[in-house]
């Protein structure tokens, strides 16, 4: 069963071309990682698919209204309310039916308990970031888009993140997110998206981008790979 489908999907900035002519479809509880370079459309992809930005050309199939969690890589939390201020407010945002139970069930999935009352503001990165995850999923998506969602973590806060993640693919949520990090892709992605320059290189598998014949080096083989393509 597909979450979500894209066909030919490209957008322009004027004569721009941020992405161009991607397709692809995620399934129920697939998790797929987009790399590329700076500047290869990762963030202009991610937005359409959040219904942020409409797109120039082609077609999106979408969970129905609400089904769609967004975690942008600038964290939208408002520093001086406290955790559940934050949370409550943006259940509200999200027209979720009962917010308070929400909050509560965010507050327990992501171990955020005892930090409710504390200002957002003064959180670690990491706690910062789990309540940044903690709002994308609060109406409870069936497709979960995340920018870089580790890049301001440390090894330990990136584990207990993706355990938390996990834990929601098992449950059946589909998971679409941007990463720099070739490792953290391979680790926890069953299949990678390639873009350069707004073009899709390659979907599918991260063993196919040929980590065998780089050592078994995913991040050497993704380079070597952008290389022989001109990027
Ligand atoms: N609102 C905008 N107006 C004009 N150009 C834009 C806009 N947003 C993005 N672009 C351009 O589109 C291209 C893709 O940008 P995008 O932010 O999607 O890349 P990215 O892959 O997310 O990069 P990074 O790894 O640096 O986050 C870039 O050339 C960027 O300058
Ligand atoms: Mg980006």
């Amino acid at each position: 069963m597909t979450s979500l489908e894209a066909h030919g999907l490209s957008k322009r900035f004027g004569d721009r071309v941020a992405v161009h002519d991607v397709s692809f479809s995620l399934g129920r509880g697939e998790v797929l990682a987009i790399i590329g370079p700076n500047g290869a459309g990762k963030t202009t992809l991610l937005s359409m698919l959040a219904g942020g930005l409409e797109p120039s050309e082609g077609e999106l199939k979408l969970p129905p209204a609400g089904g769609i969690g967004w975690v942008p890589q600038q964290t939208a939390v408002y520093s001086k309310l406290s955790v559940a201020e934050n949370l409550r407010l943006f259940a509200r945002l999200e027209g979720v039916a009962d917010a308070g139970a929400a909050v509560d069930r965010m507050l327990e999935q992501t171990g955020l308990r005892a930090r409710a009352g504390d200002e957002v503001g003064r959180l670690s990165g990491g706690n910062r970031q789990r309540v940044n995850i903690a709002i994308g999923l609060i109406s409870e998506p069936a497709v979960l888009l995340l920018d870089e969602p580790t890049s301001a973590l440390d090894p330990r806060q990136r584990a207990r993140l993706w355990e938390f993640i996990n834990d929601r693919v098992l449950a059946g949520t589909s998971v679409a997110f941007a990463t720099h990090d070739i490792a953290e892709a391979e680790r926890y992605a069953g299949a990678v998206l390639v873009l350069a320059d707004g073009e899709m290189l390659f979907a599918g598998s991260p063993a196919g981008l040929g980590a065998a014949e780089h050592e078994n080096d995913l991040e050497r083989a993704f380079v070597a790979f952008l290389a022989e393509r001109g990027h």
